[in-house]
């Protein structure tokens, strides 16, 4: 071989090395690392499976990591997630404080992080996304005053590790602060259930309704695992329908509750457009694509993080037909039982 065709072979050789190169990055596959604190509650597998559905569609595939509600576990399996080489890493964290080392990790990998539902304080987020959590308790506290004006009030609050455990109870105490100030409304118990835990709130409520002689007028239940733990204890009492119970998820047990009458009412929180648009980011920002612009910025204690806020929907009997049902969240059967 000549040497100036040996020279142009070799440059045509690395030419077509370099194409299939790009090629193969540009059809190298998304990978999204979804790391969950809990699958517990109902809602929560909903998102799994709605986020996993939607990043399918674009292409993407998604790992899911659930961290049985331990912080330790949550930050390991994170770890593992950067290790495989996920894009982006998309987090609903156990504790919003301490998952900032979450982002710090991923960030050193060059992975941006999106939090999910609840936010991580003190770090540097990349995005978040999640209903008006502040709404949500203020949703719940008009609810209750509207049905009980006046009297002894129990608060169940979710994990205090949790940012929107401590966000709901800011929108519950902006609604009752006015009925305590004028000594309507007297609140007897306020407590968070630690890990969000139902056996927790049955324990809170049978130790308030100890206290109160079982005179206790509302239960502002901070979900509606812990509404199920309170109405545990009204029923131990024979109290269930006789005390307003607010909860949040609109589980199926809850709107079931709701139409036997044992709790008041839930706030309907559509996740599927939520997960839908969370998927639908990820995938764009792995692929460094402009997405829809967020309309909010929330501070996190580090900075104002953009956020995109869903608005929650109180529901009680009167309209669970016109929302939950009406959605498709839960069938008719479901709810009313069947032959309804
Ligand atoms: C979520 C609620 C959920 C609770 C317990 C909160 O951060 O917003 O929907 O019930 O965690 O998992």
């Amino acid at each position: 071989m000549r040497p100036v065709r040996g020279k142009v072979l070799i440059v045509l050789l690395m030419a077509a090395l370099a194409a299939a190169g790009c090629r193969r990055q540009a059809n190298r596959q998304i990978t999204i690392g979804l790391s969950l604190d809990t699958l517990r509650e109902e809602r929560w597998q909903r998102d799994r499976d709605l986020f996993v559905k939607r990043c399918g569609e674009l292409g993407a595939r998604v790992l899911v990591q659930a961290a049985n509600n331990d912080e330790a576990v949550q930050s390991s399996q994170a770890e593992n997630l950067l290790t495989q080489g996920v894009d982006v890493l998309v987090v609903a964290p156990h504790n919003s404080e301490t998952a900032a080392t979450i982002v710090e990790a991923a960030h050193r990998a060059h992975v941006p992080v999106i939090a999910y539902d609840r936010l991580i304080r003190s770090s540097d987020v990349d995005l978040y996304l999640s209903f008006d959590n502040e709404r949500v308790g203020e949703l719940q506290a008009e609810y209750a005053v509207k049905r009980a004006p006046k009297g002894r009030y129990v608060v169940i609050g979710g994990s205090p590790a949790d940012n929107n455990a401590i966000l709901y109870h800011q929108g519950q105490m902006k609604v009752l602060k006015p009925y305590v100030d004028r000594r309507e409304i007297e609140i007897v118990t306020d407590q968070y259930a630690a890990d969000w835990q139902p056996v927790q709130a049955l324990k809170i409520l049978e130790n308030a309704l100890t206290r109160q002689g079982n005179r206790v007028d509302a239960v502002v239940a901070a979900n509606d695992g812990l509404a199920g733990g309170a109405i545990q204890a009204l029923d131990e009492q024979r109290l269930a329908g006789k005390v307003v119970v607010t909860g949040q998820d609109a589980e199926l047990t809850a709107c079931q509750r709701i139409v036997a009458g044992a709790q008041s009412m839930t706030v309907y929180k559509p996740i599927r457009g939520l997960a839908t648009k969370a998927a639908e980011i990820a995938v764009a920002m792995a692929k460094k694509q402009p997405y829809e612009k967020p309309p909010r910025r929330l501070n996190n204690g580090f900075k104002d993080v953009p956020s995109f806020l869903v608005e929650p929907i109180a529901v009680d009997r009167s309209n669970l037909d016109s929302t939950v049902i009406a959605d498709g969240f839960h069938t008719r059967e479901q709810v009313y039982g069947a032959g309804k």
